[in-house]
This record gives C-alpha cells, structure tokens and sequence, in this order.
C-alpha cells in the first residue's frame, strides 16, 4: 500500500475523512476532494500528520458535471499518477416521491452516481495501461434494498451497485481490482446533510450507529483483499440476506419501517 496514490472524494467529512486517515497511516500519497476548503486543508494537515507521504486537495461541487474528469486530471498533475479511486461523496434526500421535484433527483444523481462515472471514466485508461489500481464505490446497503421514503437516493446507490458488478466483468484479469462497499446507517454528518421534504423534517435516528472508523477499515481490507462487496453492520447484513430469501416478506417490513420512520420524523 505505501506510497500509493489515492484519490478520495468526500473527504471533508465522515467516511471519506475517516478513510483519508486510514490511507494515511499506510504512508500513501492522497488527493482531497470535496467542497470546503477548510476542512480539507485540516484533513490534509492531520493526514500528513498520520504518516501520508504527501496530502493535497482540490475544492470541487460535484453537482457540477464534468467535475469528476477535472479531478483525475489534477491528482494525475499533482501527485504523478494514481493507483486508487475512492468515490465516496453522497447525500441523502428523504421524502415521499410527491414531495421529492424531478430537478432534486437531477442533482442527487449528478453527486451521488453521476460524478464518480465520470472520475472512474477518467481514471480507467491510466490504470489499465499500468495493469493495477483499485476502484472502491461507497454504496449503502439500501443500494441493494430499496427503502420507501428514500427513492432518490436509493436509485443513485442502486446505481453504483450495478455500475461495480458490471465493471467487476470488464476488469477481471486486467490487474485493476473494484469493491462496492455497502455501509449501514453510519454516525456521520449524513443525517444533518440530507435533503429533506416537508414530511420529513427532523433526522430519525432509529438505530445503533457504526463508525465512520470501521467504515474505512472495511474500505482498506477491501483493497488489500481485492474484495467485491463488503456488506456493513449486523442489521444490514440481516435486511440484504432476507431480501434474498424473500423480497415480498422485506418489502412489507421496509414499507413498516420506513412508514414509522416517517411519521417519527413529523
Ligand atoms: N452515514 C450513513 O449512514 C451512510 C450509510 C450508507 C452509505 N453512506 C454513504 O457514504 C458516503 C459518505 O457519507 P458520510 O456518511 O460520510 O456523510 P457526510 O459526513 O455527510 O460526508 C459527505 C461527504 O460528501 C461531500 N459532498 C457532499 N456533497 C458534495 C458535493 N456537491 N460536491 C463535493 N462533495 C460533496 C461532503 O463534503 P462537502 O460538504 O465539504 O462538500 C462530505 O465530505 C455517501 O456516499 C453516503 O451515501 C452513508
């Protein structure tokens, strides 16, 4: 892993800061990105700090398009290559589909899915010339099963879901490995981010929370071990296995769960 060079996008914050650190004690070279420069700068101090032989980082709305292509270019400038593509910025929407305007959806896709194409769009060509690298999609475990109140978001993890398992056939035997990575509800700044309608205008926070921390250890065992899929906490492992068993019965508890969540939420 050391002197690796990584790309994380959402670094500012949860996941991709805890996965920055989790890169950095492995003395690998990293490339920030997300939208406040502050807190990048402060990530990029602390890395340094951890062990990153090198920390730098670019500002970057990736509701922007084109911005994911943007962002290969400069880490390729600015570190002299890349190896690993960490694409991991996201928010949340919640809110029934009546609430939630067709432009909203726009912008989570253009964020969420949309951005991390591109940046793997971009980044593919170098890494397949050198024969390694890794790609890592952070997805969710409602990226496998859908949740009501939560389409929009849910479509854009749904999405990277199929973009890894399509790429994960174009990429066998080429030396480039992809994981999707599939965390639960995860103690972060996400729940204060989301976008969320006017029935559901308070964060629920229904469940013992995991770690960003243990979010970003999965993330670098994934890379290590060249892993697929790597499913987070007890309760979405038990969501993702009964949906295989039986999709009707999940269907009727989600549609439970999401509807108690709502109402919590009024
Ligand atoms: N927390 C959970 O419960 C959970 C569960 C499953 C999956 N996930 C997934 O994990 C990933 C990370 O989420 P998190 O929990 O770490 O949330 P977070 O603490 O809110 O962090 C989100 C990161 O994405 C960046 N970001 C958001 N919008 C952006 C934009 N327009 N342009 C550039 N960067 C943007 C934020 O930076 P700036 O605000 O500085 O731009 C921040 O660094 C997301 O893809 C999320 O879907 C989270």
């Amino acid at each position: 892993m050391q002197q690796k060079k990584v790309l994380i996008t959402g670094a500012s914050a949860g996941i991709g800061e805890a996965a920055a650190y989790a890169f950095a004690a492995e003395a690998c070279e990293l490339f920030l990105v997300a939208r406040r420069s502050e807190r990048l700068e402060q990530v990029a101090h602390e890395c340094r700090r951890r062990g990153a032989s090198q920390a730098v980082w670019a500002s970057h709305d990736l509701s922007r398009p084109g911005r994911g292509t943007e962002i290969v270019r400069e880490c390729r400038e600015q570190l002299q290559g890349l190896d690993i593509v960490v694409s991991n910025a996201g928010y949340g929407v919640v809110g029934p589909v009546t609430e939630i305007p067709p432009e909203a959806v726009n912008r989570i896709w253009q964020v969420n899915f949309q951005s991390g194409y591109e940046t793997i769009h971009a980044a593919l060509p170098g890494l397949l010339r050198q024969g390694s690298g890794h790609i890592v999609l952070v997805s969710s475990v409602i990226g496998k099963r859908a949740m009501p109140f939560n389409s929009a978001y849910c479509v854009t993890k749904f999405a990277q879901a199929a973009l890894a398992e399509s790429l994960w056939g174009e990429l066998r035997g080429s030396g480039v490995g992809i994981s999707l990575i599939c965390p639960g509800y995860t103690a972060t700044e996400f729940q204060e981010a989301a976008a969320r309608t006017e029935s559901a205008q308070a964060a629920s926070r229904p469940f013992r929370p995991d770690t960003s921390e243990s979010v970003a250890r999965a993330i670098l065992g994934a890379v290590r071990r060249r892993r697929r899929e790597v499913h987070l906490t007890g309760l979405g492992r038990l969501l993702i296995g009964l949906n295989r068993l039986s999709p009707a019965l999940t269907a009727h508890i989600t549609a439970w769960v999401g509807r108690r969540q709502l109402k919590k939420t009024v």
